[in-house]
């Protein structure tokens, strides 16, 4: 079962706060330090430390971190064969500010710029080996349509992270095979005025909204509402707690599990990645992910 994602890669400057600034507010930090993330990249991690065979799509700078980053990948065992290196370019780059056990991203793609319809056209024949392709919404959104088109033409799976939040066309909403947006992402997408029960019947089995530490929820074939709370955790750090819930989720579901088991899996995940400082850090490997599902 080989996982393909097409995705982003970035630096997180990760800057520990006593809360998050209003605007205009100048606080005080206590901490900085500089480690990589990105949520393509942190999908592919968290599916990797699953056990997962995983392709990596996507661009780094030429910079220092372009090497660090691109090492960071090799480590995790996710094949980097096909990650581009763009000349005279920064590698993405993402300012975290932690505080109140929570965060705010500011991205600057650079690299991720160069995720285009011709790079991924370069590499189709590659892609289509993929049983499942992982996207999100931090390369371009030419990009992210022609690969939702190319896998719907050829019948591979396709779960869409519409993170960060953009409006998705109905077209693109048809053609996916999973949709993980939270409750602010999917209010983008489906209106304000629509409610989350509302939102989850149109899409049963496709749609599912990440709600934080209250867990996720979807709706079944029969249009019942199931919500799968969350594991209770002593919260270190949030980032990449979404990331780490979509890569789980993707390997669950490749496995064969239902709905249910593959997202109370994902939660666990999620839970155990917020214990440790950082993006990628908490990730959990199969065995720790394990022992609480059986619990
Ligand atoms: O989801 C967390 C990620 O968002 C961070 O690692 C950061 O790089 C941004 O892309």
């Amino acid at each position: 079962m080989k996982i393909s994602v097409v995705g982003s890669i970035n630096i997180d400057m990760d800057i520990v706060a006593e809360r998050i600034p209003l605007k205009g507010e100048t606080v005080k930090g206590s901490d900085i330090k500089y480690i990589p993330g990105g949520k393509g990249a942190n999908q592919a991690v968290s599916m990797a430390r699953l056990g997962a065979d995983v392709d990596f799509y996507g661009c780094v700078g030429d910079d220092a971190y372009g090497k660090i980053l691109l090492e960071n990948l090799k480590n995790e065992n996710i094949n980097i064969d096909n990650i581009k290196i763009i000349e005279n370019e920064n590698s993405g780059m993402a300012i975290i500010t932690i505080g109140e056990n929570d965060n705010t991203i500011v991205v600057i793609p650079g690299a991720n710029n160069y995720v285009s319809k011709k790079y991924v056209k370069e590499k189709e024949l590659e892609l289509l080996k993929s049983d499942l392709v992982v996207l999100q919404n931090e390369i371009p959104m030419e990009t992210i349509k022609y690969v939702i088109d190319l896998c719907y033409d050829n019948n591979i799976a396709v779960l869409l992270n519409p993170a960060p939040a953009f409006k998705v066309e109905k077209e693109i909403l048809d053609k996916v095979t999973y949709l993980t947006p939270n409750e602010h992402e999917a209010k983008l997408i489906f209106g304000e005025k629509t409610s989350i029960d509302e939102m989850l019947r149109l899409y049963p089995n496709k749609l599912i909204i990440t709600l934080g530490s209250r867990g996720a929820v979807f709706a079944n074939e029969k249009l019942e509402i199931i919500n799968l709370p969350a594991r209770k955790t002593k919260v270190v750090d949030t980032t990449g707690a979404g990331d780490t819930f979509n890569g789980a989720f993707a390997v669950r579901i490749s496995q064969g599990y239902n709905m249910e088991e593959a997202l109370s899996f994902a939660n666990i995940a999620a839970s155990l990645s917020t214990e440790k400082f950082g993006a990628q850090t908490g990730m959990p490997v199969m065995d720790e992910v394990l022992k609480f599902v059986e619990k």
